[in-house]
């Protein structure tokens, strides 16, 4: 858009993965924090409970792979047996983050009618924790993401797990994270202090309710340890929008 700088992309988490401190050191404040937004997404679900969650953003490098692979780590380490999907095709992080030497994942099931699901459902170091790869970076990844056979993979992966979570693309950059809210049971927000935009987070909140996705909360990554009582980086909040 006229007249605003264009961020330059941080491929760091591309690249070598995103920081597990919920692996790396268990017994932080930080994996705490983690462990109340697994407690505060369980709660939230008055009926029956979550079993598919999607993770984005309203842009770029928010914390969104981050939050999603320690919100996974931590809901595995309970006893959930936990799928972690790499549903952003265009950068992907989850091969890196669990070094995963395979090149097939999601997009090969997408694209292969006669692919079989467990060739791309990799076991991790952490007990109960399974992740899909994105695999190869399709030409065309909205529709994949937004095709038949991603519904009814979600449906088969579903019944096989106890809570499935979609690493998503950002809201406004493209339509993905979208047409995937429409077909999981919860959809969160991840709002990171100092680089999120007040009108953007609006805007991918509209975005989201005009698909009648169900925003389970929001979660402020990244929070200035200064303006707050506490000494932790991330800080989950949950509640109405
Ligand atoms: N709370 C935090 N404190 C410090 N660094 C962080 C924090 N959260 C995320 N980061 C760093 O910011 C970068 C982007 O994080 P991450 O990859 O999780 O974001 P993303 O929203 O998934 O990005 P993308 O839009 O590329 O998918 C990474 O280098 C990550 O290590
Ligand atoms: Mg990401």
């Amino acid at each position: 858009m006229f007249g605003k700088k264009k961020k330059k992309l941080d491929s760091n988490s591309m690249k070598n993965g995103v920081y597990l401190v919920t692996v790396a050191a268990p017994k932080s404040v930080d994996t705490e924090q983690f462990n109340t937004i697994r407690t505060n997404i369980t709660f939230s679900s008055v009926d029956e409970s979550f079993k598919s969650i999607m993770i984005t953003s309203s842009g770029a490098s928010e914390g969104k792979s981050t939050v999603a692979a320690n919100v996974a780590a931590s809901f595995a380490k309970q006893g959930k047996k936990t799928l972690l999907v790499d549903s952003d095709l265009r950068r992907p992080t989850i091969a890196s983050t669990f070094n995963i030497a395979s090149t097939q994942g999601l997009t090969n099931f997408l694209t292969d009618k006669n692919f079989d699901i467990n060739e791309v459902l990799y076991p991790t170091t952490v007990e109960n924790l399974y992740v899909m790869p994105a695999g190869p970076v399709p030409p065309n990844p909205s529709e994949l993401i937004g095709s038949k056979r991603m519904k009814m993979l979600k449906e088969a992966l579903t019944e096989k797990l106890d809570l499935v979570i979609f690493d998503a693309p950002p809201v406004l950059s493209v339509t993905d994270a979208q047409l995937l809210s429409v077909s999981v049971d919860g959809t969160i927000l991840v709002v990171r202090q100092g680089e999120a935009e007040k009108e953007a987070v609006k805007q991918s909140v509209d975005l989201l309710n005009h698909v009648n996705a169900k925003i389970i909360g929001t979660i402020m990554n990244d929070v200035d340890v200064t303006s707050t009582d506490g000494y932790y980086g991330y800080y989950g909040y949950y509640g109405k929008e």
